[in-house]
Order: C-alpha cells, then structure tokens, then sequence
C-alpha cells in the first residue's frame, strides 16, 4: 500500500435533495445494497429527514454510508422544524451535507451561517461535506478563486487543521447544478487546487494536501471518470443521478476503477 493511498479515499455521495418518500427510499436503499460497494471506496447516501431511520435499518451490514443534507446549529432547543446534528447522529448519520448551493441561494445560508453549520456537524460526530463554488455571473466575471478562496475562509477560518481534519469539501459550481452542464475535469482539477490553496493561506500546511475533495454538478455513470482520473479530484456529490440506483452503483463502479488505477500508478512505499 503506498504512502499517500488511502489517505485521500474515493467517496460517492448521493444527494437526494427533497426526493423520495421513506417506501420509495427503502426501495433505492434496497437496491443499492443489492449492487454492493466495491473495495477502495465509499458510498454514502443522503436521504431526506424522514427517510433516514427507514434507510438506515436497510443499510445495516451494507457498508453504505447514512447522511443528511442539513443541520441546525444547535444541538436542542426551541427551534421549530430544524434538526440537529445530535439528533442525525443518534439515527445513524455519519456526515452531513453543509452549505450546499440550493441552501446558500435558495434559503439565504451566508458564509456566517455555514461557518457555524460546520462547527455544529463537528461538535456532533459529523462529518460535514463542506459546499462551495461560484455562480455562473461570477464565473463569467473572473471572480471565481476569489469566491472560493472566500467560502474556504469563512467557513474553515479559525479553525484548528487537527481538529477540522476529515472534514470533507464539495466544490461544486452553481451553474452545474442539476442543468446537465457539467465542468471539465480539468477545471474541476484546477478550482481543487485553489481550495487547497486557501486552505494553506489558513495555515493548514501539508493538512491542505490531505484535504479530501469532491466534484458535484451534473455527475452521471457516463461522466464521473473525467473527474476522478484527476489526482486532485477524490470523490464525486451526486444529485439527480444518485436518485436512480442504477446510474449510482455505474458511478461508484467508475469510482472503483479509478481507484485500482491509482493504486496501480502509486509507487509502493
Ligand atoms: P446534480 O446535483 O448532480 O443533480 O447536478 C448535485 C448536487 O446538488 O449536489
């Protein structure tokens, strides 16, 4: 086994966003655990709130990982209709969904809030998925590193790496959000690389390196190994085409196969 493998593992999240009733979850559930996960990755699937205790008891033994796709960021307490990061815990959930887009743009999360979402997921025993990624008015302005450099700041700043360590970041841009329009790998590659490069100007230092990073934006089984034939590229957040068990055990398939690769290329050390 080589010294820089498993550090960084092929994660496969699937985000079902406000998707499914808990009978149909526990079919998509079924059914992915009927595909199996191949060795060298990991699947994780976030069903909606309601969902996630049905699914959990289907998952049980399959090695599929349970998520949820927002937290509160208090752990109790006169908050009507939010949920908390212990409550998703309690019910089996390993990581949690921060930040995502349709949070930030569509339900007002600023970089604040997300801050703290973070902070919530980690004092609870979640690993959070950290969102980030630019508009497309941005992106056409040149702006892009900047937002990125931003979001990574706001949300890791003042944090100990050691204690941020395992946390998980999603770049994904907002135009390539369930529009079927994806990013290039290589872009993908090269905005990985300034998330990592944020994360050293917030001292993280060789921790950056290690960061895990996922690619989401319109991922299909077809696609997916664009991304991951980049070596900054560690995993993939799936939407629409997580929703099919289908296309999702041919995304993690993809995932599988990538990873053997950079096994094979990894010298052994
Ligand atoms: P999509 O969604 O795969 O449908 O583009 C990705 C996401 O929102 O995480």
């Amino acid at each position: 086994m080589s010294a820089s493998w498993p550090r960084r593992p092929r994660l496969v999240a699937g985000n079902w966003k406000m998707n499914k009733t808990a009978t149909e979850a526990i079919a998509t559930a079924r059914a992915l655990k009927d595909a199996g996960v191949p060795a060298d990755t990991a699947m994780l699937v976030c069903p909606p709130f309601p969902a996630l205790l049905p699914v959990r008891d289907v998952l049980e033994g399959s090695g599929i990982l349970l998520g949820a796709q927002n937290l509160h960021t208090e752990p109790h307490g006169a908050f009507t209709g939010e949920v908390s990061g212990a409550m998703l815990t309690a019910v089996g959930c390993r990581m949690v969904i921060v930040g995502h887009s349709e949070r930030r743009h569509g339900m007002g999360e600023d970089d604040a809030l997300v801050a703290r979402k973070l902070r919530a997921a980690l004092r609870d025993q979640l690993i959070p998925i950290v969102c980030v990624g630019e508009t497309l008015a941005e992106r056409e302005s040149g702006e892009t590193e900047a937002v990125l450099t931003r979001q990574i700041a706001a949300a890791f700043g003042g944090l100990v790496a050691e204690s941020a360590r395992g946390t998980v970041i999603a770049y994904e841009p907002v135009w390539a959000i369930g529009t079927g329009r994806n990013a290039s790998g290589a872009d993908a590659s090269a905005m990985a690389d300034a998330i990592r490069r944020g994360l050293r100007r917030l001292g993280w230092g060789e921790l950056a390196d290690a960061q895990p990073i996922l690619y989401g934006g319109s991922v299909t089984a077809g696609n997916v190994g664009e991304f991951l034939a980049e070596p900054a590229i560690d995993g993939a957040l799936v939407g629409g085409a997580s929703l099919k068990p289908d296309e999702m055990a041919g995304i993690v398939a993809r995932a599988a196969l990538t990873a053997n690769a950079r096994l094979a290329e990894t010298p052994v050390g």
